[in-house]
């Protein structure tokens, strides 16, 4: 970030990143590559999900799709959180209505010999991908992403999704320097992820420490901060940062000591107690993603009290609290993309 300030951002999306005033408010969803839209459930026909996340024609395809249907003020790459694992040759699988599945999960001292560093040899196709979205993207910013090292090592050492993460949390406590070493390991590939998509053209970055709510604040700290921060200092100096925790309210103060520009908020807290809480912060975030179940007038009602909430915040990425959930209707989130952008034009 450091030469950032001086040069103003066109990107209304990198202007927020960097507590510019932007010509509108930036609206982008977590989840908006897949999920919902039909033309992703056409491209990704008679794929594995980690087939096409190593396809660079796909990825590139299905990046695109929300930007062109919804004119979105930046694009994620599409790809998941597990694909540096696997691209290191651990055997993980993302079952379908499921998520990560991993054949042998990782427990012992000898488990953390297996989480051997990413190359961006194994990744060829991501530097691929984004070359070929260089081109379509024209002004659009891409958004870099990988898990935050207790997102990713819950499903290594659990085996798959878990509700109450015991097993990660026992080993934290029995075997602490099992679990740091996971940890360290899982900080360095997913340092070396962000900072492998920077390179090719990524313009921002966000690490999704999606179940690090599930953890005590001193626990967090303890087990989790330091690696989260080892994740992003990697690529400090390139691009703005975006961090984000579901069920993190009470870890907020907490998470911003990794040293991200932005905060990802989700729908449990209301923008201006955030923005009270962390004024030195940029906020992304955070209609709920069910909201869009509810009919038009309800909805944009929710829209415009999410743009009221975040005025006395630093800056303000207009976002989903959480992931676009898979039977959202891709008309709803049109509506809130016009509506963010036609209330807040300056
Ligand atoms: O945001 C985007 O649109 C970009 C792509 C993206 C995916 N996964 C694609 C995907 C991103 C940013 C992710 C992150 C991710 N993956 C997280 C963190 C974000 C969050 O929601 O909290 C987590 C925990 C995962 C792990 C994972 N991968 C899960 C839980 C699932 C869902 C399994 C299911 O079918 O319910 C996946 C699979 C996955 N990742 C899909 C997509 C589009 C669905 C695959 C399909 O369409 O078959």
């Amino acid at each position: 970030m450091s030469n950032a300030a001086a040069v103003p951002s066109a990107s209304p999306f990198l202007a927020a990143c960097r507590g510019e005033a932007p010509s509108h408010t930036p609206v982008w969803f977590m989840r908006q590559a897949g999920r919902s839209l039909p033309e992703y459930k056409k491209a990704r026909a008679g794929t594995t999900m980690l087939e096409a996340c190593s396809t660079p024609e796909l990825v590139a395809e299905i990046t695109m799709q929300p930007v062109r249907r919804y004119g979105v003020d930046a694009a994620i790459f599409f790809s998941d959180i597990v694909v540096p694992i696997a691209a290191i040759g651990v055997d993980v699988q993302i079952v379908p209505g499921t998520g990560p599945v991993v054949a042998e999960p990782f427990r012992t001292e000898a488990d953390v010999k297996r989480l051997r560093n990413l190359d961006p040899c194994d990744v060829t196709y991501i530097t691929e991908a984004i070359g070929l979205l260089g081109k379509e993207l024209g002004d659009t910013p891409l958004i870099g992403f990988a898990g935050a090292p207790f997102t990713l090592a819950s499903y290594l050492i659990e085996g798959g999704p878990s509700r109450d993460h015991a097993k990660t949390k026992a080993l934290m406590k029995s075997r602490p320097e099992v679990w740091h070493g996971i940890a360290s390991r899982l900080a360095a590939i997913c340092g070396e992820f962000l900072r492998i998509q920077v390179e090719a053209g990524a313009k921002a970055v966000q690490l999704f420490d999606s179940w690090a709510g599930a953890l005590s604040e001193a626990d967090y700290r303890r087990f989790v901060l330091p690696h989260s921060t080892a994740a992003l200092a990697g690529v400090a100096q390139s691009v703005p940062r975006i961090h984000f925790g579901v069920g993190t309210g009470h870890l907020l103060e907490a998470m911003t000591e990794t040293g991200a520009e932005v905060s990802g908020i989700d729908f449990r807290i209301p923008l201006d107690q955030a923005a009270k809480r962390l004024p030195d912060k940029v906020l992304q975030g955070n209609l709920d993603p069910a909201v869009v179940f509810a009919d038009d007038a309800a909805l944009l009602a929710e829209t415009d009290a999410v743009l009221e909430a975040a005025k006395g915040a630093k800056g303000h990425i207009f976002n989903l609290g959480h992931g676009v959930l898979p039977d959202t209707d891709p008309a709803k989130l049109k509506l809130v993309v016009d509506r963010v952008h036609e209330a807040t034009a300056r």
